[in-house]
């Protein structure tokens, strides 16, 4: 029997099109599908009439300036981790107030940057606080970033709370927190969590109570929470999707339990990265070659894990087709890339174990897609082995856009040439 893959979010014709135009591999990202997402969270509404006041995007998941640009028309805000990713919200056209940094520590570049402009600031270490405060024009209110004290994602490598966590500022060492914050003149004006990365709804609500009690020792000047993104997609094609409505229903009575006690209105916000992009992005890829190793029969494409590097990093699972064959008879292939690495493999389990996949027999110069790689995907991408960095493309409103241009070899080799003596 045919394993199922999830169906490609644009028509074959079309992908077809876009690899003779803009050559493989090659990124293709539908506008539709990512702002169907975004709708979905701007829309999602508990019991109580009210939902997310605000919904953050966390670019590192893909920090494309298209994206960016059609999030922020669409109302989403934005998350940024580095002063990259600050100089490129800005270039995406966001006020700096609508940029929240979110990191563990500051380097020296960013804290000349919110010394520049007014980001807001989601502090994870206590050291943070005193750096702000000693920039003269930086912000003077803050959102601390709360390690609960326990962690959950797709992959141990990807949770953020807990011990073995280095982010956040530990439960425990909070009232501290809170009192030197306070101590240099910056204002705790919201409270954030995140536990991690694709995790699943019961160990994302986990982290309610501890908000809750957080709420207690910051007190009056509370105005957010945030419950932080790691909502996961269906990555496999019978996968049941996350229960948003669930996900909503359960921080909205979060909120109103905080409201309670403190006795006044509280923005409720999230911060998704995956759930926005994962599924509006695919990675298409040619086929260069068939082998067989042993027991092993190897697909070669022209894609590896320098643009999804997720498969050997994780034993990420990302659902592959190939155009035009998806009604012939599958057989087990292992699909891998060009580097000269043995991790170089798409169809790996934890650990690195082969995983063959069921696929329909490829020709040399078929189109393969590897699905749902929107998210972590070219955030990711590296120049291993001085492989280019892929293309992008976006599809919008049936007009396809480059959104980024092939690297060039100049591009790779241009900084080290004007070292050269
Ligand atoms: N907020 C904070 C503070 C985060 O650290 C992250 C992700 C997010 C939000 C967004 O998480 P999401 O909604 O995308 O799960 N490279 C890994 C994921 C690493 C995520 C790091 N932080 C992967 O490919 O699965």
């Amino acid at each position: 029997m045919n394993q199922p893959t999830k169906a490609r979010i644009l028509p074959d014709e079309l992908l077809r099109e876009f690899a003779q135009r803009f050559g493989t591999p090659l990124y293709v990202y539908d506008a539709a599908t990512l702002l169907a997402r975004a709708t979905e969270l701007l829309d999602a509404r508990a019991s109580d009439g009210r939902g997310f006041d605000f919904v953050r995007y966390a670019q590192k998941a893909n920090p494309n300036l298209a994206l960016l640009e059609l999030l922020r028309e669409h109302g989403v805000l934005v998350d940024a981790v580095s002063s990259g990713e600050l100089v490129r919200a800005r270039s995406a056209g966001y006020a700096p107030h609508q940029i929240q940094f979110c990191a563990d520590l500051f380097d020296r570049d960013t804290l000349a940057r919110l010394g520049a402009e007014p980001f807001a600031v989601n502090v994870g270490s206590p050291d943070m606080l005193e750096q702000l405060a000693a920039v003269p024009s930086a912000t003077r209110e803050v959102t601390l970033r709360v390690n609960p004290g326990f962690g959950h994602g797709h992959d141990a490598k990807v949770s953020t709370g807990g011990s073995t966590s280095k982010h956040g500022i530990w439960h425990e060492a909070l009232p501290s927190a809170v009192l030197r914050a306070r101590r240099h003149g910056l204002e705790v004006v919201g409270l954030h969590v995140h536990i991690g990365s694709g995790s699943d709804l019961e160990n994302l609500t986990r982290s309610g109570a501890a908000l809750e009690a957080a709420a207690r020792v910051v007190g009056a000047s509370l105005e957010s929470i945030s419950a932080g993104g790691g909502l996961p997609v269906p990555y496999r094609a019978n996968e049941a999707r996350f229960d948003l409505q669930k996900h909503v229903e359960f921080w909205c009575g979060v909120r109103a339990r905080i409201e309670g006690q403190l006795q006044r209105r509280i923005d409720l916000e999230l911060e998704p990265g995956r759930y926005l992009v994962a599924e509006c992005g695919l990675l298409l890829s040619e086929v260069r070659g068939l082998k067989r190793n042993g027991e092993h029969e190897y697909v070669l494409v022209d894609a590896g894990f320098h643009n999804l590097v997720r498969p050997a990093m994780y034993g990420a699972w990302h659902d592959i087709s190939v155009l035009g064959r998806d009604n012939e008879p599958h057989e087990p292939f292992l699909v891998a890339g060009p580097l000269c690495e043995s991790a170089d493999v798409f169809t790996q389990g934890k650990g690195g174990a082969p995983l063959p996949r069921e696929l329909p027999r490829p020709r040399i110069g078929d189109l393969v897609c590897l699905h749902d790689a929107g998210a972590y995907g070219a955030a990711m991408a590296s120049n291993y082995n001085s492989q280019l960095l892929a293309a992008e493309v976006l599809v919008e409103h049936s007009e396809a856009r480059l959104v980024r241009q092939r690297q060039s070899f100049e591009h790779l080799l241009e900084a080290e040439l004007r070292c050269r003596r």
